[in-house]
């Protein structure tokens, strides 16, 4: 067992059974100042309430793991032994939720940086073969070891930001070996981190170097058994010179018969289809959406849908960012996600998403907090364990420096806040 205490501020308490925030109470998140939090020895919320009315825990046997010091104190133990932290009044939060990552990859793109900055859209990089296929190629000629050992650098560097949970995309193969080797490593990902993992079949993110779209689908079906014996779900690039609306379909048909939920990508490059075809097949996510109409609002009301916004693409491609604000006035959820891949949005800082959702999206903090967190889990299908402070979730935290508000995170936006991360209540 594990005691915080003198926590300056404790957000994001949502009451149990709430698993996603839409509209109106995306700008509330329940908080108390001055607070204490205990952590289970399962790594489970077990209570929270304000230093008022603090009681030591009862049970002087319940030490649990040897916490590393994080602060100017370290973990003290309490006058019953249990271990205690000394928050010294900054924020506790939930950890990030990022549901939408493709960090599985070998090497980087930055040669095609360069082409960027001399002004080639992210299409015409993709049509001279670049792009996405340059990716695959890469990844192909890595071995297995190495493509783990690569990502897990990221993931690493993910969860030290914040993150406690997030979702990885395969779509770097683009041949059923290559996507199979994503998936193992997604796997092994899984396996070896504290944070919460969920794996995406994304064999159609684009056409693989000598197939012709009918065959690379057709692929791509054919291999959704074994994909399933790995992946969660299943996600297309329904999008401008990429995947139509009927490729996808065809997809999610076959995703659905082995158990895969669909995610989506859509609207990135135009106004694709994706977010129907997504809503049609009881998508979990349609992501992207920094080209939306009223149409998509409209499909997207009293669905299951969590519509989700990448403003780290559009910041890195000169994209539109998603019109975050008329989705919420519409009645609907959002979620944020980093999209963190060599291509689109070559980072996974979750506090740096906040931020342009905040700068650029004129989101509030309160509800980038949801669409960082309740949402983003919502996204990945694991809001009932995770994504907000809840008697009985995972105690998935994220502690700031003393001195911390909620608006100051995205405000001072480089500003080091993070004091110490929990994954299942231990300190990563
Ligand atoms: O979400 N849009 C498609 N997929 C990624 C980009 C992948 C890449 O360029 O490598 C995205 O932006
Ligand atoms: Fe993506």
């Amino acid at each position: 067992m594990t005691t915080i205490l003198n926590i300056g501020e404790l957000v994001g308490i949502v009451p149990e059974g709430v698993l996603r925030k839409q509209g109106a109470e995306m700008s509330e998140t329940g908080s108390i100042r001055d607070a204490w939090l205990r952590i289970a020895d399962d790594g489970t919320i077990l209570d929270f309430g304000s230093m008022n009315h603090y009681r030591p825990a009862a049970d002087p046997a319940d030490r649990l793991w040897p916490l590393r010091t994080g602060g100017a104190q370290g973990p003290q133990p309490d006058d019953n032994g249990a271990m205690v932290i000394d928050a010294e009044g900054g924020l506790l939060m939930p950890g990030f939720c990022d549901s939408h990552t493709h960090i599985v990859y070998a090497g980087s793109r930055e040669g095609e940086f360069l082409d960027k900055i001399k002004g080639l859209s992210y299409e015409e990089i993709a049509a001279r073969g670049g792009g996405i296929l340059n990716s695959s190629d890469l990844l192909n000629a890595t071995s297995e070891d190495e493509l783990y050992s690569q990502s897990m650098e990221r993931v690493e560097e993910m969860m030290a930001a914040g993150t406690t949970s997030l979702e990885i995309k395969s779509g770097y193969g683009l041949c059923p070996e290559g996507e199979l080797k994503m998936l193992r490593v997604i796997k092994r990902i899984r396996e070896s981190v504290p944070a919460v993992v969920r794996s995406t079949f994304l064999g159609a993110h684009a056409v693989g170097r000598g197939y012709t779209k009918e065959a690379y689908v057709q692929e791509m079906i054919d291999l959704m058994p074994k994909a399933a014996e790995y992946a969660d779900f299943v996600d297309v690039f329904c999008d401008t010179g990429f995947f139509t609306p009927d490729d996808t379909a065809r997809i999610l048909e076959a995703g659905a018969r082995y158990g895969l939920k669909p995610k989506i990508h859509a609207n990135e490059l135009g106004i694709s289809g994706g977010v129907q075809v997504g809503v049609a097949h009881g998508a979990l996510s349609v992501d992207h959406l920094e080209q939306t109409t009223d149409a998509e609002i409209e499909v997207l009301k009293g669905t299951e849908t969590m519509p989700t916004m990448l403003p780290g693409s559009s910041f890195f491609l000169g994209l539109p960012y998603g019109r975050a604000g008329d989705f919420i006035k519409a009645g609907l959820g959002i979620a944020l996600a980093s999209d963190y891949n060599p291509g689109s949005s070559p980072m996974g800082d979750m506090r740096f998403v906040m931020a342009l959702a905040c700068i650029k999206m004129r989101l509030t903090p309160v509800q980038a907090l949801n669409a960082v967190t309740l949402n983003g889990a919502f996204a990945m299908g694991i809001s009932d364990t995770t994504g907000s402070v809840t008697r009985g979730k995972r105690a998935d935290l994220l502690l700031t420096s003393p001195g911390w508000t909620l608006t100051r995170i995205p405000y001072a936006y480089r500003t080091p806040f993070i004091r110490s991360v929990f994954a299942g209540g231990r300190q990563v």
